[in-house]
């Protein structure tokens, strides 16, 4: 018997992620190949934009995609998220000549405010919503605390991306496959301050420090290559990543909703208090996923260096709560 299709809201639709996220939601790679799903796109309300969009929506009828139930175009978020039972935030304004920090958290807490209560007001009551927008992690935080009708714990932001990148230099520096791999961490923001952490990683059952027992390396070459993936892929590309990020909003919404088999996968969510991050705040820690549900991996221990590290990124992100705190 066929399922009932869930509704997926996507922002930014037009853009360069939407384009490499939404061919393939619609074959069924994030939601299951039994799954059908319509697709609510939301631009911004200027004609090119929209036009652009149209355009998405062309090729997506063109696919003959047989999971797909339905595409609609928007404009506004109150239409764009009724009913969504996933809501994918990627449209933000990107960083512009002479845009400070601190201005680009203030367009986009206004972009995440709306958007947070549009959620409140029309989606699913257990919408389950990942922030890829940029600051993702202050703008997942944005939208929850905006959206107080609505479980906080279904607000998200990625660090999927930065966990994918973390395994493919573990690998390398290993010689095993990525698949090989198990419990890689990327604790905090989704920045540069961010701490890809394989204390506890196994690489084919054996503990992964026994194989690669190198803080050198570890410390000048495995943390900021993968802190600085992002700016050394917009260096090569003269356009930040979209591909690899939209891989991981699949990755990060497949096994959110359809498990994550046991294994570990770094998710930004609304900490618990665990680990001594503050109560609310969106911080990549490691989760394991059953049946629609995330549990963080608790009890781990935290020694000096990952303490140091792990309030480095916590700090980046209490000032961006604090630059944006009388918005909210
Ligand atoms: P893009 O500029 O190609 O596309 C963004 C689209 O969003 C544009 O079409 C724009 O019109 C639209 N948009 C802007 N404001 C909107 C709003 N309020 N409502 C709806 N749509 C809106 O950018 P992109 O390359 O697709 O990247 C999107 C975002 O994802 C950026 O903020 C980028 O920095 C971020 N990003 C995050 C990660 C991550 O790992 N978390 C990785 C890569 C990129
Ligand atoms: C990325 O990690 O690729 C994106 O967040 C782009 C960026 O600005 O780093």
């Amino acid at each position: 018997m066929t399922k009932p299709a869930l509704r997926v809201a996507v922002t930014g639709a037009a853009g360069q992620i939407g384009y490499a996220l939404l061919f393939r939601i619609a074959a069924g790679e994030m939601l299951g190949k039994d799954q059908p799903v319509i697709l609510q796109l939301l631009e911004i309300p200027d004609e090119k934009a929209q036009k652009a969009l149209n355009g998405v929506i062309m090729e997506l009828d063109d696919c003959a995609f047989p999971l797909l139930q339905g595409v609609t175009a928007h404009s506004d978020p109150r239409t764009a998220f009724k009913d969504a039972d996933v809501a994918l935030l990627v449209g933000a304004r990107p960083r512009g000549p002479g845009m400070e920090r601190k201005d680009l958290l203030t367009v986009n807490a206004q972009i995440f405010t709306a958007q947070g209560k549009a959620l409140n007001d029309v989606a699913s009551r257990n919408v389950k919503v990942l922030v890829v927008g940029n600051p993702a992690n202050t703008n997942a935080y944005i939208a929850m605390k905006s959206a107080p009708d609505l479980p906080s714990r279904n607000f998200t932001a990625m660090l999927r991306l930065d966990h994918n990148r973390a395994l493919t230099q573990l690998a390398a520096k290993a010689g095993v496959a990525v698949s090989e791999i198990e419990k890689l961490i990327v604790w905090g923001n989704h920045s540069p301050t961010m701490y890809p952490d394989f204390r506890f990683a196994t690489l084919a059952g054996k503990p992964a420090l026994s194989v690669v027992n190198d803080d050198d390396w570890n410390r000048n070459v495995f943390i900021p290559t993968v802190g600085k993936r992002g700016a050394a892929i917009i260096d090569a590309r003269g356009l930040s990543s979209a591909a690899s990020a939209a891989n991981a909003a699949i990755d990060h919404v497949r096994d959110w909703i359809l498990g994550s088999n046991g294994k570990w996968v770094t998710m930004g969510v609304p900490s618990d208090g665990s680990y001594g991050i503050p109560e609310g705040v969106i911080y990549g820690v490691p989760v394991i996923t059953k049946n629609g549900e995330y549990a963080v991996v608790k009890d781990l221990e935290i020694d000096a260096f990952s303490r140091e590290r792990m309030d480095f990124t916590l700090k980046e992100l209490l000032e961006e709560r604090d630059g944006v705190k009388h918005l909210l």
